[in-house]
């Protein structure tokens, strides 16, 4: 097969996973990538699935109303890979003819040589008429939409334009490896411009985004891919040097290597419920050069009497699982994905973990709730509730920084300083 005919067909898999059968993006993209050698068939099979789902609210009614029959349930694969197609013509602007003949092949390499000709002729409509004008908003469902717009009036039109925006590439440098500037210059010599953000001390950020194999050093743990909003939990958290420190919900283990590169004398506890995160988790470590430094653990932080040695934390850092509304840039599917009925549930997972994590935090210890939620319920609401029910827990200001007063925290919304949207509350155990 042709390798653009390759592309057209793993993009359309993909896609059909991730739009018809519930499967997340990122781990479809992780299985069909390494089938590309080129890097840029991987970057270019990137791009359309990205664009397919920013971009979908537009195209599948668009495509729905030029097919004489609606389509049926079994034709999950024509519908994705008719999504690919739009992508690659509208979205992304490839040249028609090139686009138009690889689609059409991959529909017989799909093994749908029958609807070769319904592709051609749908793409040809779309070429000729175009879509109707984007609307970011019309990408959210609607009950999402409306609670965005309930909680950030004023904002909720930019958080919309910018959840449909690609964000920038943020690196965190390795401090015990190598000096910010140094890793700056090296970026320089691979031909890579990089600014630095008075907020972030470990930061830089390309604007225009590289595969990770062009960055230099990325192999040996120099430099990691992490964004600005989730560097500074490691300000926030600010654990004293050699703390002991438990890291309720670790996976990947971004935020658990940062803290350890800052300061490789932590005794850190990486907990994580899923087991199969734990490899991400321990490879991360290990690039990073302090796997040896951390203990990591499949393990409930709710449960305690499970995996705790009863001796209290100095830091505790509740990364929680949440809506993830403030990472949509990233992770466009989470708009497919998430349901009404999830909210709720996610709320008492949050509230349960914050009750089990604050009992083992010592008297005068620090937790920093984060979540990469932008709804109240996950952020203000929830640790509004958390300090009324917990006598000695009291919130310490987290300055400007890190984006909007929000209840006792501080909330990020998307895009804002080139960031992703984040919530922190610091949290502070009487002594
Ligand atoms: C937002 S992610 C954490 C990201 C991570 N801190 C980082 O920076 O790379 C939330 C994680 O919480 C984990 N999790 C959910 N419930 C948990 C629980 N009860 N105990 C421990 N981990 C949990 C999920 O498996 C998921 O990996």
């Amino acid at each position: 097969m042709a390798p653009g005919v390759e592309v057209r067909v793993l993009a359309a898999q993909v896609l059909d996973a991730v739009v018809h059968r519930g499967r997340s993006l990122k781990s479809e993209l992780a299985a069909a990538l390494p089938r590309l050698p080129d890097p840029r068939d991987r970057a270019l099979l990137e791009a359309i699935a990205f664009a397919a789902l920013r971009g979908r609210y537009r195209y599948e009614p668009a495509l729905r109303g030029w097919m004489q029959k609606p389509p049926g349930a079994h034709e999950g694969p024509l519908l994705a890979l008719l999504l690919a197609g739009c992508a690659q013509l509208d979205a992304l602007q490839l040249p028609a003819h090139a686009a138009l003949d690889a689609t059409v092949e991959a529909a017989r390499a799909l093994g749908r040589p029958h609807q070769a000709g319904l592709v051609n002729a749908l793409l040809r409509r779309a070429q000729r008429e175009g879509f109707p004008p984007a609307d970011p908003a019309g990408a959210w469902p609607s009950w999402l939409r409306e609670r965005i717009a309930a909680a950030w009036p004023a904002q909720a039109p930019a958080v919309f334009a910018a959840s449909a925006q690609p964000g920038p590439l943020w690196l965190r440098v390795n401090r015990g490896r190598i000096a910010r500037e140094d890793y700056r210059a090296r970026l320089e010599q691979a031909g890579l411009a990089a600014e630095t953000d008075p907020r972030l001390a470990d930061a830089l950020r390309l604007d225009a985004p590289v595969p990770v194999a062009a960055l230099p050093g990325f192999d040996e743990g120099l430099v990691a891919v992490q964004d600005g909003s989730a560097q500074q939990a490691a300000d926030a958290l600010a654990p004293e040097p050699g703390a002991r420190v438990l890291d309720a919900c670790a996976a990947p283990g971004g935020k658990a290597a940062h803290l350890l590169e800052r300061d490789p004398a932590l005794e850190l506890l990486a907990l994580d419920v899923d087991p199969r995160r734990l490899p991400r988790v321990e490879d991360n470590l290990r690039r990073s050069g302090v796997l040896e430094r951390a203990q990591v653990r499949a393990a409930d932080a709710t449960m305690p009497a499970l995996w705790w040695d009863g001796f209290t934390f100095d830091a505790i850092l509740l990364d929680a699982p949440c809506s993830a509304t403030g990472v949509v840039r990233r992770q466009p599917d989470i708009l497919l994905h998430r349901r009404e009925d999830d909210l709720a549930a996610l709320v008492q997972a949050q509230a349960r973990l914050l009750d089990a994590t604050w009992a083992l935090l010592r008297p005068g210890g620090t937790l920093l709730y984060a979540t990469c939620s932008i709804l109240p319920e996950e952020n203000a609401e929830q640790v509004d509730a958390f300090l009324a029910r917990t006598p000695d827990a009291r919130a310490v200001a987290l300055p400007e920084e890190f984006g909007h007063a929000a209840g006792a925290g501080r909330q990020r919304l998307p895009g804002e300083d080139g960031m992703d949207g984040f919530f922190y509350a610091r949290l502070r155990k009487a002594d």
